[in-house]
């Protein structure tokens, strides 16, 4: 019997658990694999610990909460020392006698992840996941879809706060280096002004915008979204150079308008925080990470190794890794048909280059 690994990696977001169960059921029920989970990622593989997964270990009258439920029960770790233990780490796998080893991650652990699997010569498959949507060659990954409904709900309470006090609000989100979820939730959730890493923006800018929306629109609220990694010097794509301020984003640019408005607008500042990584997975988030974690073990089962699964054009199909981690993480390009479409509709999206 086939012993096959799985492990999660990296920020935690909705949709990990769907995904294990996904691996679990049709690794047993397909191929009467044996499904071993490796808890906190790397740091479980180097202390050679597992759990045994089985089709019911978290059923509950019959219900399996896997497919619905927040977070990882497998547990999870960002920043790990996993280089600096890259040789045992890598016998671990050997130790354990794993067969094949499933490792669910965003870039960065999916960059470790290959280094790992290229050094031990293991028989690996990544599936992507992120709040960020920043892992390149997939369409879609695990996550992303929860967490820009889970900010478009905020944005709708937010609106509604906003309007009745005929206040500018400010909505800082997360997204490392990218803007994709700044960009997506901005324009589902409504957002006049939407800064992201990869557009240089300028104050006068905003405040230019702002004020055609009062005197020309009549408008007296506005909603600002704002990527946690919009920095100051934004100017060349996800450029982590310059130093975000230590108020962050949100409470800066907030700072800035006040003193370009000579403190005319009233202002308040909202960081989303963790709050946009928790929360039950969407449906899209639940299919993404059933078809996924099917995908993964087929792949497996074939003999593939290295690979990644994607999503593109509504069908699964597999990378080689080392071409999604050099191209990873991603951006938004300047010219993306979402930062046209949001142009289009009166948001600013910082200048035009
Ligand atoms: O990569 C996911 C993410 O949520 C980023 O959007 C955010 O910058 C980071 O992780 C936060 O990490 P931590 O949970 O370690 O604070």
């Amino acid at each position: 019997q086939k012993r096959l690994g799985i492990l999660t990696s990296g920020g935690d977001c909705p949709g990990l658990n769907a995904v294990i169960r996904a691996v679990v059921s049709h690794a047993r029920l397909t191929y009467n694999w044996q499904v071993l989970g490796i808890p906190y990622a790397t740091k479980g593989l180097l202390e050679r610990k597992t759990v045994p997964l089985s089709l019911h270990s978290l059923d509950l009258r019959g219900i399996d909460p896997l497919l619905n439920m927040g977070g990882t029960i497998l547990g999870s770790i960002n920043k790990g020392d996993t280089l600096a233990h890259i040789d045992e780490i890598v016998a671990s796998y050997h130790a354990l006698e794993l067969d094949a080893l499933i490792g669910i991650g965003g870039d960065g652990s999916l960059s470790i992840l290959n280094q790992l699997q290229a050094r031990g010569n293991w028989q690996f498959i990544g599936i992507p996941k992120t709040i960020d949507n920043d892992v390149a060659q997939t369409e879609r990954v695990v996550g992303f879809d929860t967490a820009v409904n889970t900010i478009v709900d905020a944005l709708n309470r937010l609106t509604f706060t906003a309007a009745s006090h005929d206040r500018v609000m400010i909505v800082e989100v997360m997204g490392r280096t990218a803007g994709h979820l700044a960009l997506q939730a901005g324009i589902a959730g409504g957002a006049d002004v939407i800064l992201i890493p990869e557009i240089p923006y300028s104050i006068q800018g905003i405040c230019s915008h702002l004020k055609e929306l009062r005197d020309v629109w009549g408008r007296q609220f506005a909603i600002v979204v704002v990527a946690e990694g919009a920095q100051v010097a934004n100017d060349s794509c996800c450029d982590t150079s310059s130093p975000t301020p230590s108020c962050g984003m949100g409470q800066y640019i907030a700072n800035e308008i006040r003193s370009c408005s000579h403190d005319q607008l009233d202002i308040r500042v909202s960081v989303l925080g963790h709050i946009q990584r928790g929360g039950i997975p969407t449906a899209l988030d639940r299919l993404v990470a059933t078809a996924f974690g099917k995908a993964a073990v087929d792949l497996l089962a074939a003999g593939e190794t290295a690979k990644m699964v994607t999503w593109r054009n509504g069908q699964v199909e597999a990378v080689a890794l080392e071409v999604v981690v050099a191209q990873s993480p991603l951006c938004v390009a300047p010219n993306h048909y979402l930062v046209q479409t949001a142009r289009a509709l009166g948001i600013y999206v910082g200048e035009e280059i």
